[in-house]
Parts: C-alpha cells; sequence; structure tokens
C-alpha cells in the first residue's frame, strides 16, 4: 500500500501509540529481529557468526552497502577512512572548553555535531558519492573523537594514533598509549573490544536509530543526525544502561551481595528500582547478544587473569530472575548491556565510557540506517497527535489574571 491508499484507506485516522510500541516507521533490509525467538540477523547473516568469524570493519561495510566486502573493496574502505581520519587541530580547543568531570557521551555528541563545521561539504549530500565521502568521514573522525573524550576525562595528552594499525588496534592506542612508552596490546584485548563492537553494531528502529533517520529526514545532515543518536543512546533506558548495569553490581556487592533483596526491591511497583541490564522492547526471549556477551566475559575474565566477583553477582541475579515469576511472567531477560560492562572493565575501560564504546559500536548501524534512509527517499519523520489540551480560551490580559 503506498502513503496515499493508506491516507484514502483510513480517511485521515490518527492512531496513537505512546513508545511506538506497534507501529512500524520505514521498511528496512538492513537487521532482522525476532524478538519472540531470539534471532538477530544483520543483512541476513547471523549475529552468532559474525560475531565469531567477522571483524568490525567488514561488518560496518557489511550493514552500510548490503553485501560482505571483497578483500579489495574492504582494503579500500579502510583506507579512504584512514585517509579521512585527521580531525582539525581547532575541535581539539572544543574539547579544551569542557571540565574534565563532562561525561564522555555529552561531549562526543557535542563534538561530533561540531565537526559539521569543519567539513561543511558533507551537509547537503544527495548523490551516493557524497554519501560515501560523509561516511567515511564519520568512520574514521569518531574514534578519534572517542578516544579523546576518554584522554580529556583521565588527564593524558591526546593521541594520533598509528594508521598502519588496524581499525580497532588503531583505537585501542589512541585510548590507552602511554606517552614516551611503547605501544603492544594483547590480541585477545583487541578481539574482545572488536566482538562488542559487532554485537552492538546495529539494532534495528531502537531509540537512537529512530532519532538518527527522523534528524536526518529533514536532510539536516550525517554527522547532526548521529550527534542526536548519541545523544538519545545516553540514556540509562537504552545505552545507557551498560553503565547504570555495572554500578548497580556495584552497589549490591558494597551492600553484602544479597542479590534477593535486590531482586524484591526490582519488582515492587513503589520503589523506582529497575534490574538494569533486564527486559527488552522487542526481546520475549534470550537477547541473542547477552548468551554471546555472557560466554565472552568468562573467556576474557579467565585469559587475562581477572577474578571479578560482579561476575558471580551477575550470574546469581540472572539465575533467580529466570525462576522468579515477575520475570518469568514479563518475559524479562537479560539483555546486552547485562555483562558488556564486565567485559569492558576487565579491558581497562572506565565505566564513563561503557556507553561512547556502545555508540562507536552502534556508528555503522546509524550510518547504514540514514543512508538507507535517504536512498529510499523516505518523507521527513513527522508524527501525529491526540489533542488532550483546553479548548478555544479568550487572551486575559496580566493586570486581569
Ligand atoms: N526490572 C523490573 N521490572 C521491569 C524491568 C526491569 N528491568 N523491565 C521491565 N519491567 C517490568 C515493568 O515494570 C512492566 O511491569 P508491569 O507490566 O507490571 O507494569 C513490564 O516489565 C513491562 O515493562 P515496560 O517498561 O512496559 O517495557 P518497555 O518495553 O517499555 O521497556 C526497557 C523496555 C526500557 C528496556 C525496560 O525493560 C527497562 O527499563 N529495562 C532496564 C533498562 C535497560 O536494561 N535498558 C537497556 C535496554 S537494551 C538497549 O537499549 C541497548
Amino acid at each position: 500500500i503506498d502513503i496515499k491508499t493508506l491516507r484514502g484507506v483510513t480517511g485521515g485516522v490518527t492512531t496513537i501509540d505512546p513508545g511506538f510500541k506497534n507501529t512500524g516507521s520505514c521498511e528496512s533490509a538492513i537487521t532482522f529481529l525476532n524478538g519472540e525467538e531470539g534471532i538477530l540477523r544483520y543483512r541476513g547473516y547471523s549475529i552468532e557468526q559474525l560475531a565469531d568469524k567477522a571483524d568490525f570493519l567488514e561488518v560496518a561495510y557489511l550493514l552500510i552497502f548490503g553485501e560482505l566486502p571483497t578483500k579489495q573493496q574492504l582494503e579500500k574502505f579502510h583506507a579512504d577512512i584512514k585517509e579521512q581520519s585527521h580531525v582539525d587541530e581547532d575541535v581539539k580547543k572544543i574539547l579544551d572548553g569542557f571540565p574534565k568531570s563532562a561525561h564522555p557521551m555529552g561531549v562526543l555528541s557535542s563534538l561530533t555535531s561540531a565537526l559539521v563545521a569543519f567539513n561543511p561539504t558533507s551537509v547537503n549530500v544527495d548523490s551516493e558519492e557524497e554519501m560515501y565521502n560523509a561516511i567515511v568521514k564519520i568512520m574514521g573522525k569518531f574514534p578519534v573523537l572517542t578516544a579523546w573524550a576518554h584522554r580529556k576525562r583521565a588527564g593524558l595528552p591526546l593521541d594520533y594514533g598509528n594508521n598502519n594499525l588496524g581499525y580497532v588496534e588503531n583505537f585501542h592506542k589512541m585510548m590507552f598509549h602511554r606517552p614516551n612508552r611503547e605501544y603492544s596490546v594483547d590480541k585477545k584485548v583487541v578481539d574482545a573490544i572488536d566482538k562488542l563492537l559487532i554485537l552492538h553494531a546495529d539494532h534495528e528502529q531502537n531509540c537512537s536509530t529512530s532519532t538518527v533517520r527522523i534528524v536526518g529526514s529533514s536532510h539536516a545532515g550525517l554527522f547532526v543526525s548521529i550527534s542526536a543518536g548519541i545523544a538519545a543512546l545516553w540514556g540509562p533506558l537504552h545505552g545507557g544502561a551498560n553503565q547504570a548495569v555495572i554500578e548497580m553490581l556495584e552497589e549490591i556487592k558494597e551492600d553484602g551481595g544479597d542479590t534477593h533483596k535486590f531482586m524484591e526491591k526490582a519488582k515492587d511497583k513503589e520503589d523506582p528500582f529497575r534490574l538494569m541490564g533486564f527486559g527488552h522492547r522487542v526481546y520475549k526471549n534470550f537477547d541473542p547478544r547477552a548468551k554471546i556477551i555472557k560466554v565472552a566475559a568468562d573467556d576474557v575474565l579467565s585469559s587475562l587473569g581477572i577474578d571479578d566477583p560482579v561476575l558471580d553477582i551477575a550470574k546469581g541475579l540472572e539465575k533467580e530472575a529466570l525462576e522468579d515469576s515477575y520475570f518469568v511472567d514479563r518475559k524479562l531477560y537479560p539483555n546486552v548491556d547485562f555483562y558488556s560492562g564486565i567485559i569492558y572493565r576487565a579491558l581497562g575501560i572506565p565505566v564513563e565510557m561503557f556507553t561512547p564504546m556502545f555508540a562507536l559500536g552502534r556508528l555503522p548501524g546509524w550510518i547504514a540506517q540514514w543512508r538507507e534512509m535517504r536512498l529510499q527517499k523516505e518523507p521527513i519523520g513527522r508524527p501525529r497527535q491526540v489533542y488532550t489540551g483546553e479548548t478555544f480560551r479568550e487572551f486575559i490580559p496580566v493586570e486581569k489574571r
């Protein structure tokens, strides 16, 4: 049915669907999600196979352009990204203006938006070539900004990376390389980050992705659409949950480790506390990403020789929830954020950087969805409402009120 027919059929009736729980906003060929059965596929490939066999840049190419790249296509994509990875020196002045305590998600959203000022040609993109140029620019500059947001907070001088390294390894260097020291990294660490980025790379029309598509639908440009997506991701009900999970697990540990007490709190409707990392709008079964991350958390911690008591607390909560009728009846299972923070922490990534890590992983998904929206020539996003306010009222001058 085309939009005109639909309008004719409904005769202008506006449906109301708070949170868009039952509203499809677009047709999309990027990510398939079956929440009842816990299936997730990018462009038809299962998340399990991609997490196991692919690398993040390959997955980014797949999401954005629809096919797994050939070796040459991947090399060209990487070369084009590297070519565009420099960030204007003046962006550093903006970074300097932030207080050290600023949350890196706010910094990242602001700097991503500021990139427009330094790359004005990336705004009006209509042709596929112009889109491609904007895409490789943001793919190149975003890891730099993410790493800089971390270094600013950590009080470290900025690192310019090394373009001879792989995409993810170079990001790791920009995050962690200490001045005047040799840079080296355990391959297991890079592989673990790569896997986490793949698992976060797209998830169809979630809150931040819908934001990217709706901002982009006004033809506002890729960088500001991504900047808006970062802001949406920041919230604790969305990407911010990964930070909230580890803080919750720490709180349970500090409190003596009584998981049952916190389960009861989560069930109490008078108490605003929710079990962070549990529940999902679409998954009414195990989040397949959580299954992979749980195994990865065990692997990473044991191969790095780390014994983190919060992993046991997390497993204890999961076990209890799976046997508790409140969680079972509402089909609340661990989501992608439940175990990811434990791995991030084991890799030396500070808590405030968990959500920026999610943003870095989600970047190709946001790009792919924005590109698809533009190529499909979707109309501007503009939902209707059901007005519940006053009817007509005569204006009363201030002295008579
Ligand atoms: N702890 C306790 N109760 C919960 C939880 C939770 N984590 N999640 C949902 N519920 C309950 C609700 O209170 C509600 O109960 P009711 O039917 O008795 O009123 C029922 O389960 C349904 O929950 P809704 O909030 O209506 O579901 P919705 O789809 O709107 O929200 C959300 C999904 C936001 C993810 C929710 O489950 C939640 O807040 N989870 C915790 C935060 C979190 O982990 N967010 C990350 C999601 S994944 C991601 O964005 C990457």
